[in-house]
């Protein structure tokens, strides 16, 4: 047969807007898109269903070491398993960095560590100590080995840098063609905060939010991109959860600056109130920045349409309710200070997406794909291989039933979290196959994949993420020692 698989009968969100036609896939690649195809050995029906490239998630933490030794439980195997049930087929995830330790190590080690699972796998480097052995010997062999992007927290202990730091790593990416993606909170104002409410006995989950009201993260961002700016390196600012936030965003980019917005479902499906809930359960819904509330889901939404919240990822994060590991790892009830921060999203990603966003109106199939998948491949340097459907792309592929009403429970989630923030929630829209590089890995919510399938994405150098050419008086203040 001249295909191996054929795709029939869909309405395909390709590269080139939304149209109904067949797909021919040969080699786990895209290798044609036409009014019929028949030749192929295997022929799937997609009639009725919306044919979508497969979800790049940009930001996701799984099997990440820890400073106290112990390792996320979310593995590739189970995030590849929980990432196929959802639709997604390509991840970006974290290389560590512990302080007093090197990046090289630790990155040839996940880069082992990512080869166990079955999706297909990019790294960022996360720098927690910039160092003149990390910056100037390390960064050059990790950027070789196809790493394009640093990872840098302006909060959290033992994490964070302070300004000089984070302008060292800028400039650091800016030497190297690398983009450098920002948590932006203020880490004094929150310790500040925390400290506070703790002393005045004010130390249940929901107090978690009120240490870091959106005026940490409008602040943090604004430094970031401010810095960013006068170093002339491109950031990309992660999970925003306000619009006071991203309206910083919004306008160093109508300045021209190469500076791009994130946001997450937690952003317009979870309130600040999901923490206030009895007892310790609003640990589950624990994340920085904080879940806000039903207005501020408005307004984020309209910086989605906007354009200037370019990329929805999960910023999945493999940390159950019980067990050692998890949410309790410091006792039932300990301070909301000493909670680990993040929640599990991998699988609910896409169809929380396309329920609030294609279901309810507010955005349009083409806007879902960019969203989901095209604008993160693009921005990460993995586009068009990954994030379209069109000749020469990887065979990445969603049926997607845009009618199927679905109620999320932890068990539709297939991760190895024993909860979900989004057990319950109703969703309209869900996906019914899933295909990684031409072979189906999920059909009705039945994953079936190898084990060591998936791929190492490295990156090559890519324009997106090249400098301006813009540095204040002509002066390039990036040191070279
Ligand atoms: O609370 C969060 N988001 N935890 C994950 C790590 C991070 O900040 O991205
Ligand atoms: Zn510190
Ligand atoms: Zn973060
Ligand atoms: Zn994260």
């Amino acid at each position: 047969a001249q295909y191996d698989l054929a795709i029939r009968g869909g309405t395909v969100a390709s590269a080139f807007g939304v149209i109904r036609c067949d797909i021919g896939v040969k080699d786990g690649r895209v290798a044609a898109l036409a009014e019929a195809i028949n030749d192929a050995t295997t022929i799937v029906d997609a009639s009725g269903l919306l044919v979508l490239p497969g979800g790049v998630d940009s930001h996701c933490h799984i099997e990440q070491p820890e400073a106290n030794g112990s390792v996320h439980e979310e593995s590739f195997i189970s995030a590849s398993t929980s990432a196929f049930a959802g639709g997604t087929t390509s991840v970006v995830c974290f290389t560590q960095q512990f302080k007093g330790g090197g990046v090289l190590d630790m990155h040839r080690a996940y880069r082992a560590r990512a080869a166990t699972g079955m999706l297909d796998v990019a790294l960022h480097q996360i720098i927690s100590d910039p160092t003149d052995v990390v910056m100037n010997d390390e960064v050059p062999q990790l950027v070789a080995d196809g790493v394009r992007s640093l990872k840098v927290f302006l909060t959290y202990e033992p994490l964070h840098l302070n300004d000089e730091q984070y302008l060292r790593v800028l400039a650091t990416a800016r030497r190297h063609g690398c983009l450098v993606t920002v948590h932006c909170e203020n880490y004094d104002a929150i310790n500040w905060r925390a400290q506070a409410l703790l002393a005045a006995g004010m130390t249940a989950p929901k107090y978690h939010a009120w240490s870091r009201p959106p005026v940490v993260e409008r602040e943090a961002t604004h430094r970031a991109i401010a810095l960013a700016e006068m170093v002339d390196q491109p950031i990309q600012v992660f999970h925003v959860s306000c619009a006071e936030a991203a309206e910083e965003i919004a306008r160093a980019q109508a300045r021209g600056v190469k500076v791009w917005g994130e946001t997450c479902p937690q952003y317009f499906a979870l309130t600040a109130e999901d923490m206030a809930r009895p007892g310790f359960e609003g640990a589950k819904f624990m994340c920085s920045p904080a879940p806000r509330d039903t207005a501020e889901h408005a307004r984020v939404w309209g910086m989605i349409q906007r354009g200037t919240l370019d990329v929805i990822s999960s910023d999945h994060c493999g940390y159950s309710y019980g067990g050692s590991l998890g949410k309790k790892q410091n006792g039932d009830g300990a301070n909301f200070d000493v909670v680990p921060n993040g929640i599990p999203g991998l699988a609910a990603r896409l169809p929380l997406l396309f329920s609030e966003g294609v279901s309810k109106g507010r955005i349009g199939i083409e806007e879902f794909v960019r969203l989901s998948s095209t604008n993160a491949a693009k921005l990460m340097g993995l586009y068009p291989k990954k994030g379209a459907i069109a000749p020469g792309s990887d065979a990445d592929i969603v049926l997607w039933d845009a009618g199927k009403r679905v109620t999320l429970t932890n068990a539709l989630m297939q991760h190895a979290i024993d909860y979900t923030p989004y057990e319950g929630t109703e969703v309209t829209g869900w996906p019914v196959v899933t295909f990684r590089r031409g072979v189906m890995v999920m059909r009705d919510g039945v994953v079936q994949a190898e084990p060591g399938t998936g791929q190492y994405l490295p990156r090559a150098p890519y324009p997106m993420v090249a400098p301006r050419g813009v540095l204040a008086n002509g002066f390039d203040a990036a040191p070279v020692l």
